[in-house]
């Protein structure tokens, strides 16, 4: 009989194309780009034994419960897996799979988009262009930042981490990076130097975030934390919007604690329209777009189908997470 499959959006790439194809897999898609409701993913996940997912679709023991106890495999196509309780599905011997390495440096490329972004107020010079504000040259216009010769403090120096360090090698910096455990060969490597939390925080010129969201990291980046940081300093999150509090995030940009921000990731996804952080000329938000290159999102859904495979077969998947 053929595995039940049900996956959460159409994805891109010939592994997904050959999944449709494949007798051996009955799979069922979601058809809209909005995610499905939590109604709906609970009345499509009934009987599958398999599920593809993506970050939006938060898979909880609810949702477990509702798919039943024949599912053998949760595969994610990100390499975040905070919207899925990894430790229910361990417990239930449900093989969790993600997808991490292939989008490593199409998301340390964004964090430095935004780096640049923020810093050198790009969107900003960019709006007052369509706007018909450019009336002349003047010495103090649109100034922002350098980011060459400046200090990057990388926040959880792993795949992503240490690849935005590598682009900033180009830029003459000097890299200071926080992990909670060590990363000293790679940082040799990196030429960065390792520091405390507080004191990455403290001599930045930019602060990347990089670390997974886990119960330790949701609000790491609170009231205190920025504090800490310069008030020429940019922060940039391309990890989870909950590691940064987001109110108190607002708060220092408002009272001039820290200059700016780049945001490819919000506490509340999509951003609400009423965010302050949208009236902010010095905050640049996008729609979580970190690994969104085709090629990149091909590999991702790549790896996403081949989980969703080894799992079936009941064998051990290419990347898997334990809870
Ligand atoms: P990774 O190589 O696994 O690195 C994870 C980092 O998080 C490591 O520094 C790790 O520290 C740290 N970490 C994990 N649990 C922690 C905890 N409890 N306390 C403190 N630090 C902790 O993953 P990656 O590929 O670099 O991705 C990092 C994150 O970026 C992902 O989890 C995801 O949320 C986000 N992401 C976003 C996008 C986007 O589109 N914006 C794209 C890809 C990824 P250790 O080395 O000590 O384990
Ligand atoms: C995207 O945010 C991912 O975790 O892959």
């Amino acid at each position: 009989m053929a595995h039940r499959v049900f996956v959460t959006r159409e994805l891109p790439g010939d592994g997904f194309a050959n999944l449709l194809t494949d007798a051996a897999v009955d799979v069922d898609v979601w058809p809209l780009d909005a995610p499905p409701s939590r109604e709906a993913f609970g009345e499509r996940v009934r009987g599958v034994d398999g599920l593809i997912c993506l970050i939006t679709d938060r898979v909880d023991a609810s949702v477990l419960d509702a798919a039943g106890p024949q599912l053998r495999v949760v595969s994610a196509m990100a390499v975040g897996v905070d919207n899925i309780d990894v430790a229910e599905c361990t417990s239930r011997g449900i093989a969790v799979g993600n997808t991490p390495g292939v989008l490593t440096e199409t998301t340390a490329d964004i964090a430095w988009a935004l780096i640049l972004a923020a810093g050198r107020r790009i969107v900003e010079a960019a709006e007052y262009v369509k706007g018909g504000e450019w009336r002349t040259w003047s010495p103090t216009q649109l100034a922002g930042v350098d980011v060459h010769g400046a200090t990057l403090g990388v926040v959880g120096f792993g795949a992503i981490g240490q690849a935005v360090a590598r682009r900033a090698q180009g830029f003459g910096m000097r890299v200071l990076y926080w992990n909670r455990t060590p990363k000293s060969v790679e940082a040799a490597e990196l030429g960065a130097e390792q520091r405390s939390f507080e004191d990455v925080l403290a001599e930045s010129d930019f602060v990347s975030i990089n670390v997974a969201l886990t119960d330790e990291t949701h609000g790491l980046i609170d009231a205190s934390a920025l504090s800490r940081m310069k008030s020429s300093a940019t922060l940039v999150n391309t990890a989870r919007g909950p590691i940064v509090d987001e109110a108190a995030l607002v708060d220092a940009l408002r009272d001039g604690q820290i200059a700016a921000a780049g945001l490819d990731v919000t506490a509340v996804e999509p951003l609400p329209m009423d965010s302050p952080l949208l009236t902010m000329p010095n905050v640049v938000v996008l729609p979580h777009i970190g690994s969104a290159s085709l090629a990149t999102r091909c590999k991702m859904a790549d790896m996403a189908v081949a989980n969703l495979r080894a799992g079936l077969a009941g064998g051990p998947l290419p990347n898997s997470v334990v809870g």
